[in-house]
């Protein structure tokens, strides 16, 4: 029996359930999509009719959201009734590394997920296909079945008899690029066990990716391929970002020795741009997930192996900072250092792991104080990165604590406050308005003997180094 899906809800109104419901609604005009989500602020954000307020920012999401929400698209915190009346429920919620407990610093924390299975067993009715689409351990969908086909509820009677089958069917955007991304995908993947839910969402996919592109698997494989994906990509940038240190001390340069490995069509040209190390939510707890496993799993060799590229991403962001201090005649403290981005890397407004907040705050700590630029990131949002409350319970109060970097550090949209009285800037997000600085209309605003740091190599070196200002390159040995 073919099974045809014509309301779908996505818990979860965050960084992947907005673009990716956003994109199926605009390919699929017939389906009804409810995205659903406890954060109220956020529901609202999604519905404001001022499009600069929506909470996620990418290329070509505006426009989408323009001809879909409330044609075939809505954001809702209405959970229950949302859930009640989906063909296909989404479970598209964060899973953040778990702050305390067993495993906390490694395993995810799938309460959240957990929340959403029993929601769904609590509201869904009749036949409900369930589709992972965060980023799981291997065998959650065991764990959501359990809650599924073993709930209670107490309004299951009235509603007759529901089943449920379960998908894995991760998500592979980056952000930034997410619509194009999602428009067109180098592969979908699902992975389950019953062929005619497979098929359900292959029939969805199908509408605007061709059919070779949509792979299905066995569930466990599909989760565990979305972890190594990802434990893949990070592990290149590690690995290219080691080799800059490389050549700062030989006379190498790491942009012609990316370009030279990156002809060989075994190792490939992308993702070989050294930088101040990854950021962004994903890399590093999923890399943590893959070590919990190995680690609970007796495989302690290939957990070390996975750890090793987290350490490098750390020992990258904190040399940085190391070299910065030593270029200043090893002391900044009271020395006005501007930071040209804050994002975790350019065309997105997300702060999450930014190696920005490592380097930001290794800076503070020597003394320095801070100018922070960004076009897309806010103030508040620096300002939750840049004071420390060591843990979640702790944010709770975050306004009642004091405030350890308050003073230090200011933030602003305006270049002109960038170079005023600046001793260095630094460079460690890659916008393309940073590369069009014209160094020589600035360099009298400096305060010299003033430094430019490029952790992204996308400065024009010569404008920098005819202006006069000292300039240090990120993997560029040809100083020594
Ligand atoms: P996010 O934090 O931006 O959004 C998650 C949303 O879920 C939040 O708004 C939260 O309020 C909501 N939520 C949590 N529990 C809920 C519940 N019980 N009911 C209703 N709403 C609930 O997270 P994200 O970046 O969209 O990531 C979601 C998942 O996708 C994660 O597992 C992540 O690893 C994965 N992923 C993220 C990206 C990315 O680029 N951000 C890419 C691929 C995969
Ligand atoms: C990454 C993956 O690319 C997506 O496929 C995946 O779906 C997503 O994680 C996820 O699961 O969350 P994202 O984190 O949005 O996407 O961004 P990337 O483009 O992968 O960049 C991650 C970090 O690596 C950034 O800090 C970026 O600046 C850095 N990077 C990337 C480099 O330093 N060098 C490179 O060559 C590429």
């Amino acid at each position: 029996m073919k099974t045809s899906i014509k309301n779908i809800c996505c818990i979860g109104a965050g960084y992947v359930g907005g673009p990716t419901m956003a994109v199926i609604a605009d390919q699929c005009p017939e389906i009804t999509i409810n995205i659903v989500d406890v954060n109220e602020q956020r529901i609202k954000d999604w519905n404001d009719k001022d499009y600069s307020k929506l909470p996620v920012f990418e290329p070509g999401l505006e426009n989408i959201i323009k001809r879909c929400r409330d044609r075939n698209l809505h954001f809702s915190t209405n959970v229950k009734t949302h859930i009640s009346e989906a063909d296909m429920v989404f479970i598209s919620v964060n899973t953040p590394t778990k702050l305390n407990g067993v495993g906390a610093g490694e395993a995810s924390d799938l309460k959240w997920v957990e929340a959403c299975a029993r929601e769904v067993a609590a509201y869904a009715s009749g036949y409900t296909i369930v589709v992972e689409k965060s980023t799981l351990p291997v065998k959650t969908a065991e764990v959501i079945k359990t809650i599924l086909n073993t709930s209670n509820h107490p309004s299951n009677s009235e509603r007759g008899r529901c089943s449920f089958d379960i998908l894995s069917n991760p998500e592979f955007l980056a952000e930034g690029t997410a619509i194009s991304d999602l428009k067109y995908p180098e592969r979908v993947l699902i992975g389950g066990e019953n062929q005619q839910a497979i098929q359900a969402l292959i029939d969805i996919y199908k509408r605007w990716v061709p059919t070779e592109k949509i792979i299905s698997t066995n569930t466990w494989s599909s989760e565990l391929s979305k972890l190594v994906a990802n434990a893949f990509l990070a592990q290149r940038i590690s690995s290219i970002n080691s080799i800059s240190a490389l050549c700062e001390v030989t006379g190498a340069d790491i942009k012609e020795v990316s370009s030279a490995i990156g002809f060989d069509s075994r190792i490939g040209k992308k993702f070989l741009n050294s930088g101040p190390g990854f950021g962004g939510s994903c890399f590093k707890k999923d890399i943590l997930n893959l070590v919990y496993l190995s680690k609970q799993l007796g495989l302690q060799s290939v957990a070390n192996y996975w750890e090793g590229v987290l350490e490098i991403n750390k020992w990258q962001q904190h040399r940085i900072s190391k070299i910065i201090i030593e270029k200043l005649f090893g002391t900044i403290s009271s020395k006005k250092i501007s930071i040209l981005g804050f994002s975790f890397k350019a065309n997105t407004n997300d702060t999450r792991e930014s190696a920005s907040i490592s380097i930001c705050k290794d800076l503070l700590n020597e003394g320095a104080l801070l100018c922070i630029h960004d076009p897309k990131v806010n103030f508040s949002q620096v300002e939750k990165d840049l004071e420390d409350f060591p843990t979640s319970q702790d944010k709770i109060y975050a306004s009642e604590e004091k405030k350890l970097n308050q003073g230090k550090w200011k933030f602003t949209k305006n270049m002109e406050e960038v170079f005023e009285g600046s001793d260095a800037v630094v460079v460690l997000t890659e916008w393309s308005q940073y590369s069009e600085i014209k160094w020589e209309n600035v360099v009298s605003k400096m305060r010299a003997p003033a430094w430019v740091f490029d952790t992204r190599s996308i400065l024009n070196s010569d404008s920098v180094i005819n202006s006069g200002i000292n300039y240090w390159r990120l993997g560029d040995g040809s100083n020594i």
